[in-house]
C-alpha cells in the first residue's frame, strides 16, 4: 500500500495519540454510527447484515479495523491482509464508492456525539483525512475487484436447479444464471454473496456462502447449514433461529430465484497449491468442511495423483457431516488422498473406529507427524469452522513447527479469525 500524502505529520501524530481512545470508546462510536445511520438511511438495512447489527458484531468489526488503522497510521502495509479481506467482503456485497461518503458522514459525527468537547477541531480534521485515505484506498481495491468481474458488477438472478440435503443441518442449492451464459471460474475456497427477501424483515438480506464444488461454468454450488440460533450465546437467540439459512431452507426450492454475486474472498487454493504437487492438509469442523470440499474435489478433478492430501473433519455426530460418503469415495479411488474424521457427540450405535476414526473435537494430537506431513516445509494448511476451533488448530500447527504463512483460515462471519 502506498504512503499518505493527504495526511500531515501533525494528523499522522494526531491519530496515533488516539489510540487510548478508540480502545475505550471505540465500539460505542461505531454502535452509534450504525444506529444514526441506518436511521437516517433505511434502504441500507438491506446492505448491512441485519442480525450482526443486533448482536453488535458489525460495530464490534468496525471498531476493530479503525483501532488496527490508527495503531498502523505510520506502517499501512500491515494493514494489507486485512483490507484484502474486508474489500473482497464488501465487492460481494456491491458496495459503491459514493457509499463511502455516507459512512464517512456519520462515523465522524458519531465521533462527535460520542467523545463531545474531546473531539478538537484538529482531531475531527485528522480523522476526516485518515477516513479518506483509508476509503481511498479501500475504494480503489474494490474498483479493481469490479474491474476484474468481467461486466458482472450487480447482482445477478439465478435460479435453484437442485436442492439436495446433505446431512440433517446442510442441504446443498445448485445454482444456474437465468441468463444462462457461461459463469466464470473461481479460485476454490471463495465464496459468494446471496440476497434474498425475509418475509419477517419486509426487506431482503444478504449472506456469503462458499463455493462447495469446483468450478462448473453452468452452476455454483453452496451448502447451508440451518441456523437455529440454539448454540448461540445470547439468551434471546433461540427464539432468533437465523434469517436467511432458514428461508433458504424451508422456503427456496428448485424454481425459484435468487440474487447472487460474483465470486470474492481472500481465502482459496494457492496457485502453487493448485499447479504443483505440494501436500495439502484440509481441516475443518461442521459447515466448515464447504470450501475444503471445493479445493478437494478441484484437486481431484486436475488427477493430481501423486499429491499429498489429508483431508480432517469434525462434527457432533455422522448424521451432522456433511459429504462424507463423496470425500471417502474419492479416499477410495486416490490412494494419496488420506481422511481422518472426528465426532464429538456420537449418535447412539455409531462407533469409533467404525464409522469415524476418533471420538471427540478435532485433535491434532491424536494423529502422527507424518500424516500432517510436517516433513515436508511445502505442506500448506487450509482451516474452516468455527473461530477458537481455528486459532486452537493454528496454535497446534505453530507448536509443530509450522510458519504462519502456511495458515490459512476463513471464518464464517464478521471480524476475522479471534487471536
Ligand atoms: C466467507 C463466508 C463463507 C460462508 N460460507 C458458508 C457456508 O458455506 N455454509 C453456511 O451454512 N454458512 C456459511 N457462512 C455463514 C453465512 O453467511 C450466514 O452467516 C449463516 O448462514 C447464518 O445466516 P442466517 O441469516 O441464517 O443467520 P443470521 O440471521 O445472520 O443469524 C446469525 C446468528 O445470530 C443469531 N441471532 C440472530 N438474531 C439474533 C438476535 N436478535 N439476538 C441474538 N442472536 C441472534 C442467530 O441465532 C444465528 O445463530 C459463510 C460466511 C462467510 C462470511
Ligand atoms: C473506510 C470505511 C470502511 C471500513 C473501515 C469498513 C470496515 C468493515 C469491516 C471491518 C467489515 C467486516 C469485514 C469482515 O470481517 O467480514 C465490513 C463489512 C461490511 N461493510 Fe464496511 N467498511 C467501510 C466502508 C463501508 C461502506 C461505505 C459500506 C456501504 C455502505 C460498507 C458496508 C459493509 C457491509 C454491508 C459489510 C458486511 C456486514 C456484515 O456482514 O455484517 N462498509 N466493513
Amino acid at each position: 500500500m502506498a504512503s499518505n500524502p493527504g495526511m500531515t505529520p501533525d494528523q499522522i501524530a494526531l491519530i496515533k495519540a488516539t489510540v487510548p481512545v478508540l480502545v475505550q470508546h471505540g465500539n460505542t462510536i461505531t454502535t452509534v454510527f450504525y444506529r444514526n445511520m441506518l436511521a437516517a438511511h433505511p434502504e441500507l438495512n438491506t446492505v448491512f447484515n441485519t442480525s450482526d447489527q443486533v448482536n453488535g458484531r458489525q460495530p464490534r468489526a468496525l471498531a476493530g479495523a479503525l483501532y488496527a488503522y490508527a495503531s498502523h497510521i505510520d506502517d499501512l502495509g500491515a494493514l494489507s491482509s486485512a483490507v484484502e479481506l474486508i474489500c473482497n467482503k464488501h465487492a460481494s456485497l456491491y458496495i459503491k464508492a459514493d457509499d463511502y461518503n455516507i459512512v464517512g458522514k456519520y462515523l465522524l459525527e458519531a465521533m462527535g456525539e460520542v467523545l463531545g468537547a474531546a473531539l478538537t477541531p484538529e482531531i475531527h480534521d485528522a480523522w476526516g483525512a485518515a477516513y479518506w485515505q483509508l476509503a481511498n484506498i479501500m475504494i480503489g481495491r474494490e474498483k479493481q475487484l469490479y474491474e476484474h468481474a468481467e461486466g458482472w458488477t450487480d447482482w445477478r438472478d439465478f435460479k435453484i436447479v437442485n436442492k439436495v440435503k446433505e446431512s440433517e443441518e446442510i442441504t446443498s442449492f445448485y445454482l444456474a444464471p437465468v441468463d444462462e451464459k457461461p459463469l466464470p471460474a473461481f479460485k476454490p475456497g471463495q465464496y459468494i454473496s446471496i440476497q434474498t427477501e425475509v418475509p419477517t424483515l419486509k426487506y431482503p438480506q444478504a449472506r456469503q456462502y462458499s463455493l462447495s464444488d469446483e468450478p462448473k461454468p453452468d452452476y455454483y454450488r453452496i451448502s447451508v447449514k440451518r441456523e437455529l440460533g440454539l448454540n448461540s450465546a445470547a439468551a434471546s437467540a433461540a427464539t432468533n433461529p437465523g434469517y436467511i439459512s432458514n428461508v433458504l431452507h424451508d422456503t427456496r426450492n428448485i424454481g425459484d430465484t435468487i440474487k447472487v454475486s460474483h465470486p470474492y474472498g481472500d481465502f482459496f487454493l494457492s496457485p502453487a497449491d493448485s499447479e504443483t504437487g505440494n501436500p495439502i492438509v484440509l481441516i475443518s469442523a461442521g459447515v466448515g468442511v464447504t470450501p475444503l470440499t471445493s479445493m478437494l474435489n478441484t484437486l481431484v478433478s486436475k488427477s493430481l495423483e501423486s499429491r499429498k492430501l489429508h483431508f480432517i473433519h469434525g462434527a457432533r455426530s455422522e448424521g451432522l457431516r456433511a459429504f462424507k460418503k463423496h470425500i471417502s469415495e474419492l479416499s477410495k479411488q486416490h490412494p494419496s488422498i488420506q481422511t481422518t474424521f472426528f465426532t464429538s457427540h456420537p449418535s447412539e450405535g455409531e462407533k469409533e473406529g467404525v464409522d469415524y476414526d476418533h471420538a471427540g473435537r478435532v485433535d491434532l494430537s491424536k494423529l502422527k507427524d507424518q500424516d500432517l506431513f510436517l516433513d515436508d516445509a511445502k505442506t500448506d494448511y487450509y482451516i474452516c469452522g468455527p473461530g477458537m476451533f481455528m486459532t486452537d488448530i493454528e496454535s497446534a500447527l505453530k507448536a509443530k513447527g509450522v510458519g504462519a504463512d502456511r495458515i490459512k483460515m476463513e471464518l464464517f462471519g464478521t471480524g476475522g479469525v479471534p487471536h
